[in-house]
């Protein structure tokens, strides 16, 4: 197995071959004075099972046509099989036609993969679990919602409740909620199609002095967390520890979070990022051995 060093995601790269004990591919990587990347094995692929490792949070064009290029490339020098590490799967806020005449973005990566020669995707909760079955590439689906919990567990919250927006909300509230031994709810959230801009509620969720985490899978512009925070504050919430394993942060969001009222960020290191604190390293090295 080579384990090919995307420039997207190194640092998770170099964790995953430290546990694996097995050493990085040489790869030469240069951005020419126009913007655009190359890339030299430096070391033959030929008939071996290629490990790439390039996450696709933003800039996300960049760090997809990156990953196609170093796909496409090895495949070119005789690899036998591509196995794309995407730790973040960016485009997959848009899973649907919303609106007449839009464009299924995840549809369009996935095959835009397929065509570059990635023959399955390694990747950390996905956004859009439910395109995985219509995927033209196989998904292996990591999630680390345990990992994050388990590190929240050492926060010594007292009895907390442990909360999660959206669709996806109760499944993520479950897993945390069993790892800490603690009660759990939604949150319900409403997003507008065409402003993006999301409400939310905390109907038949009581907080008053109660510690609380708070889960969701992505924090992008922060906003469905700075508004459950702040109702939280407002419903007599003690500490209020927010989770996420994807921390894309757009716009100081973090800050934003902080600031309305949160006392703690934590994230894992699917997207590099200061609140970093859970790595995923040993679940995606753990399925590497598996597969
Ligand atoms: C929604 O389905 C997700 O779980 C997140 O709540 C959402 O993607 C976060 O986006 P933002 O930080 O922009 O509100």
């Amino acid at each position: 197995m080579k384990l090919v060093p995307g420039p997207a995601s190194m640092e998770l790269a170099m964790k995953v071959s430290s546990i694996l004990g097995l050493k990085l591919t040489e790869l030469e990587h240069k951005v020419f004075p126009d913007g655009e990347s190359y890339f030299r094995y430096a070391e033959s692929v030929k008939d071996e099972e290629v490990v790439i490792f390039q996450g696709t949070h933003p800039p996300q064009d960049k760090h997809i046509v990156q990953l196609c290029l170093l796909s496409s490339g090895a495949k070119d020098l005789g690899a036998k099989k591509v196995t794309a590490v995407i730790p973040y799967l960016a485009y997959a806020k848009q899973d649907k036609r919303f609106k007449e005449g839009e464009v299924v973005s995840i549809d369009a990566v996935l095959s835009i993969l397929r065509q570059s020669g990635v023959d399955k995707i390694l990747t950390v909760n996905v956004h859009a679990p439910w395109v995985i079955g219509r995927s033209p590439i196989p998904i292996e689906n990591v999630d680390a919602i345990g990992a994050l919990a388990t590190h929240i567990a050492q926060m010594c919250l007292e009895r907390p409740i442990i909360l999660a927006p959206g669709k996806k909300g109760e499944e993520m509230c479950t897993v945390a909620a069993n790892v800490l031994g603690a009660e759990y709810s939604t949150i319900k959230t409403k997003r507008d199609v065409n402003t993006g801009a999301v409400e939310i509620s905390l109907e038949g969720v009581s907080v008053e002095d109660r510690d609380v985490v708070v889960i969701d899978d992505m924090i992008s512009t922060g906003g469905t967390m700075v508004k459950s925070v702040r109702a939280l504050r407002s419903a007599g919430a003690r500490r209020i520890v927010v989770g996420c394993v994807h921390a894309i942060m757009v716009d100081k969001a973090d800050e934003k979070i902080l600031s309305s009222g949160a006392e703690a960020i934590v994230a894992t290191d699917t997207v590099p990022n200061k609140y970093a604190f859970v790595s995923v390293a040993g679940l995606l090295a753990e399925r590497l051995l598996r597969s």
